[in-house]
């Protein structure tokens, strides 16, 4: 099998990611959209990764945003995994923000998922207690009478 290069995901490779978000098991959420990727692709060209063995195996959005390197979307193939994929994408996001001025990094993952948990503290990530995460949706446009 091919070994696996990480780079910077283009607008060809929205479908394939977008699968392979599919494929890994996580819960889609209303980002999870060509639009959303494209968007993602269109405001930060360099956050997004993938790991590509003639296909896309595996992907990581590494965002940075002036004040924290945050981590989302690591996901690997479930043929291809405890190959080194996902610690390949890690190792790119994390020199990728290092570069950018970034020394604070986070990551938001599934809490019920052993595997998931398990990568990132392999990684040398500690689990944070007593932090918990708002969120609220915004309309993709504007209401009418607001505009
Ligand atoms: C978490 C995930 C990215 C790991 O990717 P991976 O390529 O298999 O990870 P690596 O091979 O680089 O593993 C590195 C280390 O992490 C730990 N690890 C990874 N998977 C593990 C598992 N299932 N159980 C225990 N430890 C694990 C191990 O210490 C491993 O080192 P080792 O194989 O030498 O023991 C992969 O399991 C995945 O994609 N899970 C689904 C994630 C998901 O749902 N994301 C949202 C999708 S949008």
């Amino acid at each position: 099998m091919a070994e696996p290069i990480v780079r910077t995901a283009t607008a060809r490779d929205i479908d394939s990611v977008l699968a392979l978000w599919r494929a890994a098991g996580g819960t889609a959420t209303v980002t999870d959209t060509p639009n959303g990727v494209k968007r993602l692709l269109d405001t930060a060209p360099e956050a997004l990764l993938v790991a590509e063995a003639s296909v896309v195996v595996g992907s990581l959005i590494a965002a940075w945003d002036g004040w924290r390197g945050s981590f989302y979307r690591l996901a690997v193939d479930p043929d291809r995994r405890r190959q080194g994929i996902g610690s390949l994408l890690l190792r790119e996001g994390e020199r990728r923000l290092r570069t950018v001025g970034a020394v604070r990094l986070t990551a938001i993952l599934v809490d019920d998922d052993p595997a998931v948990s398990a990568f990132w503290r392999a990684a040398g990530y500690e689990r944070q207690a007593n932090r918990a995460r708002f969120i609220r949706h915004l309309p993709e446009e504007p209401a009418a009478h607001l505009r």
